[in-house]
């Protein structure tokens, strides 16, 4: 069903409604791929809408642009108020957060040097990804025939629009097999991640996650749920994964901004543990909506809030880069 869309659109500092948020066909992102991105989310918390580690997300997009030489023309502190502005100015209380580096309308030809850097901001309300019964009972997915990119050719680390012709596939190839998702291997034939999640596998009480070289995006949900397990006690080991580990794994889960903490029930067919949400994953997925939520303290530093005069507390500080 195509998305109607509300509110305004930030494009290189001005807001524009929805309708009129348009670029040229012949720009060279439409031809080649050539933006970066982000998937953010704000949360409705006890201290009105917060930013779920927006500073890290901003650090990210930062990092893909330099990859793919795309100075973007503001401090990455300008963009993340350029953010909260667009929520303010749309009024919601939570959100999904879609920032936008790409290069407009220049020269022709494969070089992107010819053509500006633009930005955008969108924002609209967008629920459980997978949808709000996989939160709770978990998702059947199945391992793609699709091999994510090895390393040397399109960078993993690196969110980049290009990157989402193999999530494309991937996706497709599980939906019209009838699954929610695809786990795609790495090149060496290992675990590497699903479309658009990380994963994590846990087996005899300790979590298992692909490490980056398994050509997965360095998630920034993941590098939360590694710091909440180590905060609960559990063992968080990176280590390549074979694909049959996945089956035989005791809980198995997907984590990003999008899908948050998603159980998975079944691969292949196979059924994972009890086919159900496991109790770890549960553990970790209640900590997460806790503290997205605001309802435990922030020790992280991880919500920036878009109202902070409002809170009556100094909520701005914020958190370190991610180095995971
Ligand atoms: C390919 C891919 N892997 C992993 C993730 C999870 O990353 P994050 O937790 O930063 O949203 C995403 C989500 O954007 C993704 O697109």
């Amino acid at each position: 069903m195509p998305f109607p869309g509300t509110g305004t659109i930030w494009m290189n500092g001005s807001l524009v409604k929805w309708a009129d948020a348009k670029i040229h066909i012949a720009s060279h992102v439409i031809h080649y791929g050539s933006a970066v991105f982000e998937g953010a989310r704000c949360y409705d918390t006890p201290q009105g809408p917060a930013c779920f580690r927006l500073a890290a997300h901003t650090h990210r997009l930062y990092n893909s642009a330099k990859i793919y030489r795309m100075p973007i023309p503001i401090e990455p502190a300008a963009f993340d108020e350029a953010i909260l502005g667009t929520i303010r100015a749309n009024g919601f209380k939570a959100c999904y957060i879609r920032p936008l580096v790409y290069r407009g309308y220049g020269e022709p030809g494969v070089s992107p040097m010819g053509s500006p850097v633009d930005l955008a901001i969108l924002c609209w309300e967008w629920g459980a990804y997978l949808g709000a019964e996989a939160l709770e009972k978990g998702v059947d997915v199945c391992v793609s025939s699709w091999t994510r990119s090895a390393p040397n050719t399109f960078p993993t680390m690196a969110k980049s629009s290009a990157n989402y012709a193999s999530s494309q596939l991937i996706k497709m190839e599980a939906m019209a097999d009838g699954y929610a998702e695809g786990i795609a291997l790495d090149s060496q034939g290992h675990v590497s991640e699903g479309s658009a999640q990380n994963l994590f596998l846990v087996r005899d009480g300790v979590l298992f996650t692909p490490p980056l070289y398994s050509s997965v995006l360095p998630g920034i949900t993941r590098d939360s749920v590694i710091t909440l397990a180590m905060d609960l006690g559990y063992e968080v080991r990176e280590t390549v994964i074979q694909r049959e580990a996945l089956y035989v794994a005791d809980e198995l889960f997907f984590c990003g901004t999008a899908a948050e903490v998603t159980p998975i029930r079944s691969v292949d067919r196979i059924q994972i543990g009890p086919g159900r949400c496991g109790p770890i994953t549960k553990a970790l997925q209640s900590r997460f909506f806790d503290v997205i939520s605001g309802a435990v303290p922030d020790h992280h530093g991880w919500l920036t809030y878009v109202y902070p005069e409002a809170t009556g507390a100094d909520t701005r500080k914020q958190e370190k880069a991610v180095s995971r």
